[in-house]
């Protein structure tokens, strides 16, 4: 087959990339929080109930941000349900997921856990059940100083520095007919109009994220963005995209094509932010949030049955989906102009990267690329040229085989290709139109025989990143052949 054949140039820049598309999701849904990371009871948790095996994995996704509560569980939280004495706090049934919420894990709890991971914290409220008051009011909880009603409780339940959270999500899923307190996009608008509007009042210095389209798939995709960017105006800090893909033809080649989906759906929502601000005669871009995304097609079981800490959507993850995973991160990178947070739904158990047992954990395939990237990936995002084979797919039109992002800082290039490729090791050619490159400093890959092949607790070394020796510089560029069905990063000295 063909060389495919890469150019980058460090003065054709997309833009810096924002290290918050770097983020995870934490939800009050099956085992994420109890038995995930808040597991008071068992041998391996810490003096505040923090399971210390999980949070040493979880560090090494560098992950900067995290969303909580929710979700779906946002939609009918009340905030104040899971804050002061532990034993004073109401246990009550959950509807989102039909689980019992004993609200021993809330928002101070969340604020510490964000300061032990080094995380900035991410709250979505409740616009679904919960009234615009009531998110005014956890603002204040979270961000005021003490001398007032919401701020003094904070102080009172042992804090009396004010926890500064400055994204907060307007409800979530709001066009979503399953959401609970679900409205056309007039009324949900004018909600979070009411909410943003008293939130900043609050504190001005905070952002908010009002609730996109959560899916190209429903019939107001477009129209209820438009409808609630023209009426949110300058409350609007960014907007929030959600996508879950799967393999669900058991089609690999189709299902690897995807990125070109999610490229679209970016570019789509991008357009539509633009659109309203030409009409608006506003100077304010709002910028984009993917606060959810990720594989999710195997796992369907969503109701907890009325059970504490219930097994719900608990995905295995292969090597084809770690692929895509990449491919939604090499997106995101390739739109770092107008992509400035992202989080992965979700980070333990429920869709995650790591599962947990009482004794320990299972690292998912798909932890390794987002490792891979998050760790190597902060920079300036490089346009890139690429010439090479690929194939018409039937759902996302023609793709290279090869999918890349770059990310140049100061004299270091780093390069994350994916061979989506079943039956061939690809060729590849990199170079760079104004700097030489003098080195490789450092070349992982992940990769495996089988798009199938998966980490099990049994076997947890099926898939793990490794040492890629089969890349060298010729004539300053780089050359490699790229194994089939892997994920490459590689990083270069300039
Ligand atoms: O991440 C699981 C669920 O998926 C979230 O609660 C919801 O927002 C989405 O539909």
């Amino acid at each position: 087959m063909k060389t495919t054949k890469i150019r980058l140039d460090t003065n054709f820049q997309i833009g810096e990339v924002d290290p918050r598309i770097f983020g995870g999701f934490l939800e009050h849904i099956g085992r994420a929080v109890y038995k995930g990371v808040y597991d008071p009871d068992n041998a391996l948790s810490d003096e505040d109930g923090f399971r210390t095996d999980i949070l040493t994995e979880l560090k090494k996704l560098d992950m900067t941000v995290v969303r909580y509560p929710g979700g779906n569980f946002a939609s009918g939280y009340n905030w104040m349900d899971g804050i002061g004495p532990k034993d004073m706090r109401p246990v009550v049934r959950e509807l989102a997921w039909q689980s019992i919420e004993p609200n021993t894990f809330g928002t101070d709890e969340f604020i510490q856990l964000c300061k032990k991971m080094n995380w900035t914290p991410m709250i979505t409220v409740n616009l679904g059940t919960g009234a615009p008051e009531d998110a005014r009011n956890w603002v204040e909880y979270t961000n005021c100083p003490t001398g007032t009603k919401f701020a003094d409780m904070r102080q009172e339940y042992g804090n009396k520095d004010p926890f500064n959270v400055k994204l907060w999500c307007l409800g979530n899923e709001m066009d979503g007919p399953w959401q609970m307190g679900h409205v056309p996009a007039k009324e949900y608008a004018i909600r979070a109009q009411q909410a943003a509007r008293m939130m900043k009042y609050v504190d001005k210095s905070i952002e908010t994220v009002v609730a996109g389209s959560c899916t190209p798939s429903l019939p107001t995709y477009i129209d209820w963005d438009i409808t609630v960017l023209e009426h949110l105006g300058e409350l609007a800090d960014y907007i929030s995209l959600h996508r879950y893909v799967g393999n669900h033809e058991n089609d690999t080649t189709e299902y690897l094509a995807v990125t070109n989906a999610i490229d679209q759906q970016i570019e789509e929502i991008d357009a539509i932010c633009r659109m309203v601000q030409a009409k608006s005669k506003s100077n304010k871009r709002t910028y984009l949030c993917f606060d959810e995304w990720n594989v999710w097609y195997k796992n369907h079981i969503t109701d907890g049955e009325g059970k504490f800490a219930p097994n719900l959507i608990e995905e295995i993850y292969n090597l084809e989906d770690s692929l895509v995973v990449a491919g939604f991160l090499n997106s995101f990178i390739r739109h770092a102009d107008v992509v400035k947070i992202a989080n992965i739904a979700q980070i333990v158990n429920t869709i995650a990267p790591i599962i947990t047992n009482e004794q320990g954990f299972l690292i998912q395939s798909t932890f390794f690329p987002f490792q891979m990237i998050s760790q190597n990936g902060k920079g300036t995002a490089l346009k890139i040229v690429i010439d090479g084979p690929g194939y018409d797919s039937q759902s996302y039109g023609y793709v290279n085989y090869i999918d890349v992002s770059a990310v140049w800082n100061k004299d270091k290039l780093n390069i994350f290709l994916i061979n989506r490729c079943l039956t061939d090791n690809l060729k590849l050619s990199i170079e760079l139109g104004d700097r030489v490159i003098k080195k490789i400093l450092n070349c992982e890959i992940l990769s495996g025989k089988n798009p199938k092949d998966a980490n099990s607790f049994e076997n947890t070394n099926i898939l793990q990143i490794k040492k890629f020796n089969g890349v060298s510089i010729i004539d300053h560029k780089v050359n490699l052949r790229m194994p089939v069905l892997s994920f490459i990063s590689l990083c270069v000295e300039l």
